[in-house]
């Protein structure tokens, strides 16, 4: 359900209309992104997509993720935006009771994420599809013709027989997909090659075995691979670690502490790229959990950058991005 809470909602507008309103910098080409704040959609609800998954069509970012407007809720949402801060209510795409006939019943999801097929012309969801305590440890796929939606259960289990947790996707520049996800009761990450349809896991590769890592996020950068993810504790913040590598499969680089001591209180969630016309700029976006009032969690995304094999991981509360030149003030 989309809930309006009236001194919050209250309070979030008129933070939205002092710092989030004040979309212009020095011209129109400048935004201002500032973190910390719940953020509303051009309805005025809260925007509840965590865990969330990104895809940009033409100069749209199109935004899921888990609906927790309510304590426990298994709907995805999706909305979209041209600049990450003014967020337009999509509709939801996975929905409680009407998508799956488990889902809401034994079946909840986590961190879908959205990839588009150019050989389908289809989009496709991956998410994490869980059940008993984390017992099931499962991934699912939808589908559907439009980006919106809404969206059909493809296929339900573990990836090649094998048990699956947090995950993610990444689609390569030469359009290979992936599904990587905690595997093997949280010791390893699973790097899963999709089929050309994405609909299907072809192969499974283990990277950082007993390594303990979840919430995994990759970006391409040049010739080389970065990945960044957590330590399993939950919903609780802890160091997030950085590992490159110039394939997906092999030669990963020893993971190295990136950010403070708690990723800055955030678990990744995706890092988006932002080719502008000087310069491809690089957004970090975390979960920011806010246990035990989930609902209140926030999305944070703040500009990262790279030279060479090491990667400047420095929180920004607020900065300012150009869109067309790339370029980021902080
Ligand atoms: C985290 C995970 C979240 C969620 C949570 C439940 O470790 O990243 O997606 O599963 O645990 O406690």
């Amino acid at each position: 359900m989309r809930t309006r809470t009236t001194l919050i909602t209250l309070l979030c507008l008129f933070s939205f209309t002092i710092g989030r309103g004040q979309q212009t910098v020095d011209s129109k080409d400048w935004t201002t992104i500032e973190n910390g704040e719940m953020w509303l959609d051009n309805d005025g609800y809260n925007v509840q997509a965590h865990g969330t998954g990104f895809l940009k069509v033409g100069d749209t970012w199109y935004m899921i993720g888990e609906d927790r407007s309510e304590s426990w809720n298994p709907d995805v949402n999706m909305y979209s935006s041209k600049d990450l801060v003014h967020w337009k209510w999509e509709r939801k795409i996975i929905e409680n009771g009407v998508t799956h006939p488990e889902l809401g019943k034994s079946r909840f999801i986590e961190r879908p994420k959205l990839l588009y097929c150019k050989k389908t012309d289809q989009y496709v969801v991956w998410c994490h599809w869980e059940g008993r305590n984390y017992g099931a440890s499962e991934a699912a796929v939808f589908y559907s013709d439009n980006i919106t939606g809404p969206y059909k259960f493809h296929w339900g289990g573990r990836p090649l027989g094998i048990k699956s947790r947090d995950c993610n996707v990444f689609q390569d520049d030469d359009g290979t997909a992936y599904f990587i996800s905690t595997t093997n009761e949280n010791q390893d990450l699973g790097l899963f090659r999709l089929s050309d349809d994405y609909l299907e896991a072809v192969e499974h590769t283990v990277l950082f075995p007993g390594e303990r890592r979840e919430a995994p996020a990759i970006v391409r950068v040049g010739d080389m691979y970065f990945m960044f993810s957590s330590a399993c504790t939950g919903w609780d913040p802890n160091q997030c670690k950085m590992s490159y590598s110039k394939s997906l499969k092999e030669g990963w680089s020893p993971l190295e502490n990136v950010g403070d001591r708690i990723a800055f209180d955030t678990q990744a969630a995706s890092v988006l790229r932002i080719f502008g016309e000087k310069q491809t700029t690089y957004l970090y976006v975390g979960d920011r959990w806010m246990d035990p009032t989930l609902p209140e969690s926030k999305t944070i995304i703040f500009p990262i950058s790279f030279d060479g094999t090491k990667c400047d991981f420095t929180y920004s509360q607020k900065f300012d991005i150009n869109y067309k030149t790339g370029e980021v003030k902080r």
